[in-house]
């Protein structure tokens, strides 16, 4: 077992921190927030998590898992440091790497004998390699240090399934040693027969932005044939279970609906463009997967607009406010773009959500919220279901609409069934159907 330093304590950070622990490792993660070191020693969890608070709680009581801001201690008793700083957009579309640069600037001089550097941010092709020149201008003579690539894979709200139970794990690392060292953190994996792929620093830093474009990409394409499915008189739920049920195809992310949000999907699609640019090649595939998954809120306000004309001075409720169910994150949420035009069309809006409504109050004051569906109903001119929450599926619906003032739903989801909602009296409009 290793001593691993976890630098970075946001989402990936301490996920893979607390599972890195309970598969026997001794883990200090490490932040320069002090506020969030505190809260985390309290047993806190910053964000909305299925069972991390009690995985964290757990290794931190088995002395597997402890906290520090001080990042030269936890690097100096420690084998492996990974990195999973923040690297947002700089608002160019290239990803900010000065965090990660820092810390490595910050503790390259300070190592004595061997350290093994893990990237856990997704950063840009070639990003290890130069993080590699770099600590060789820092490090100390007599130092030895590698660099190693681990791209994360975790969905939110099902991270902790994610790692334990992952489809694969990408290992990018070029010497004998770094290999053998990421390969035995690893072990409670490979001895359940978990594909383990050990590459180069490139390729394991590509297969991150391949994979996130290739699923954004699938999104796109089944809101691009749902919308034919509309003109044509077809079902794009059928359509899509019938090209699920070919392997070759599989019937994962082919939900048609208002599209892709989240911090990652959206991100890494302008990231693959610029990273394609910047090698004079264009991405075309991932550019238009961009430009179709862009237009999918606007076709959601036009089909309520269908059903109810101008929006100017109507109320509009809002069922979900996450980017999708088991997060309370709501960044690049469709529920939020959605909000913003409903607005700029002289709109109220009024929402709820079973997690996210704290984040929301604090992003978006101009939603008013609402303690339930029901609430965000009565005496709205209509409501759209924006993310498809467990609580969302089985809706008292003669209640809600005996509540609106007028029987509107919008179902970007495509959870309800048009027959069944068109008998109980709605006014109806789903994606691809
Ligand atoms: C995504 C990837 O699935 C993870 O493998 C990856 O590690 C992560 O990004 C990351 O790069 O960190 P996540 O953003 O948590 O995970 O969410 P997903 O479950 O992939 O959903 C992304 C968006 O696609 C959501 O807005 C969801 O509603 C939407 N979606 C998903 C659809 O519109 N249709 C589908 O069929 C599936």
């Amino acid at each position: 077992m290793y001593k691993v330093s976890m630098i970075g304590t946001g989402y990936v950070g301490l996920v893979t921190g607390a599972c890195l622990a309970d598969f026997g490792n001794r883990v200090v993660c490490v932040d320069v927030d002090a506020r969030r070191i505190q809260m985390l020693e309290r047993g806190e969890i910053p964000f909305f998590e299925p069972l991390l608070d009690e995985l964290v709680r757990r290794n931190a009581k088995a002395g597997r898992l402890e906290f520090s801001t001080e990042l030269l201690p936890a690097m100096r008793q420690s084998d492996v440091l990974f990195i999973a700083v923040g690297t947002p957009d700089r608002g160019d579309g290239h990803a900010d790497l000065s965090a990660l640069f820092r810390v490595v600037e910050d503790i390259a001089p300070h190592i004595d004998g061997y350290k093994l550097l893990v990237t856990k941010s997704t950063v840009p092709v070639g990003t290890g390699r130069k993080l590699l020149e770099r600590v060789h201008e820092f490090a100390r003579p007599g130092s030895v240090v590698d660099i190693a690539s681990n791209p994360e894979f975790l969905r939110e709200g099902s991270a902790i399934e994610d790692f334990m139970r992952p489809n694969r794990v990408v290992i990018g690392a070029e010497s004998e040693q770094s290999r053998a060292i990421m390969q035995e953190i690893y072990r409670p994996l490979y001895l359940s027969e978990t594909p383990i792929v050990v590459t180069n620093l490139e390729t394991a830093e590509l297969i991150k932005y391949a994979s996130n474009a290739f699923l954004a990409t699938k999104i796109s394409f089944v809101n691009e044939i749902s919308t034919l499915c509309e003109r044509y008189g077809a079902d794009v739920r059928v359509l899509a279970k019938a090209m699920g049920l070919d392997r070759r195809i599989g019937e994962k992310f082919l939900h048609a609906g208002i599209g892709y949000g989240g911090s990652c999907f959206p991100k890494d699609t302008e990231a693959l463009v610029k990273i394609g640019e910047q090698v004079g090649y264009d991405m075309r595939i991932v550019k238009a997967a961009i430009e179709v998954n862009e237009e999918r809120p606007q076709l959601a306000l036009q089909k309520l607009e269908r059903l109810l004309g101008d929006v100017n001075g109507g109320t509009i409720g809002l069922l979900g406010l996450a980017f999708k169910p088991n997060t309370d994150d709501i960044r690049e949420a469709p529920a939020i773009k959605l909000a913003r035009a409903l607005r700029e069309k002289g709109a109220s809006v009024r929402g709820y959500d079973p997690i996210a409504m704290e984040k929301v109050r604090a992003a978006e004051p101009e939603i008013v919220l609402c303690k339930d569906p029901y609430e965000v109903a009565a005496g709205a001119d209509g409501v759209m279901l924006c993310t498809e929450w467990n609580e969302f599926r089985d809706l008292n619906l003669p209640r809600l609409k005996e509540l609106l003032r007028r029987p509107v739903l919008v179902d970007c989801r495509n959870i309800y069934d048009r027959d069944r909602m068109e008998a109980l009296g709605f006014r109806y409009e789903c994606f691809g159907r």
